[in-house]
């Protein structure tokens, strides 16, 4: 009866140690794909491209921590940009920012580890900004400004024509 009692102990000791180790080995590989956006028809802000931002993004772009005063917890922050300027530029996933700093290649992608985002996040939100980057109103950002205004932009080499 001893010995029973003793081999279930052990048992309990290498399934609790198998779990553990799950667990590590989850949080490392650690990428949850954002629920909801496989095989996406038609894209609404709000259900497929917030969602990846709460995700991948919050924990370092709202609430207390806002970092480069970039705010990703709604349409209107995502658009006012960060302190340096627009994040994207709408019909352009190229020249959009958010799009080179999470598909660079030269350098660890943007967020990196745990947070980094999985090819089908990627397609989204290049596909998102390419339709116009629109908003949970299906609103074109910029598209009221009645002056034209001139981006600089950091991505592109300076031209002499
Ligand atoms: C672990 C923290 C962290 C996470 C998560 C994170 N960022 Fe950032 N982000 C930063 C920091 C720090 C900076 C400023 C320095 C830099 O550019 O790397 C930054 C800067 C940026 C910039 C550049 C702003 C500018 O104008 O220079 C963009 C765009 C951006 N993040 C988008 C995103 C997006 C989109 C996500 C989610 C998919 C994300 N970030 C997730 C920490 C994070």
């Amino acid at each position: 009866m001893f010995g029973t009692y003793h081999h279930k102990r052990v048992l309990t000791a290498i399934t609790g140690a198998f779990l553990v180790l799950v667990g590590i080995g989850c949080e490392l590989l650690g990428d949850d794909p954002t629920p909801g956006i496989g095989d996406v028809e038609e894209i609404a802000y709000q259900d497929h491209i917030q969602p990846i931002f709460d995700n991948r993004c919050a924990a370092c772009h709202s609430g207390d921590r806002v970092e480069a005063g970039l705010r990703l917890d709604s349409w209107p922050s995502l658009i006012v940009g960060s302190d340096f300027g627009e994040a994207l530029i709408p019909y352009s996933p190229e020249q959009s920012l958010m799009i080179k700093l999470l598909t660079r290649t030269n350098a660890d992608p943007h967020p990196s580890g745990k947070r980094e985002l999985t090819l089908d996040e990627v397609q989204l939100l290049k596909r998102w900004i390419e339709e116009g980057a629109r908003g949970p109103e299906g609103k074109v950002p910029y598209s009221d400004s009645i002056e034209l205004i001139y981006v600089a932009n950091e991505g592109e080499p300076a031209r002499t024509t």
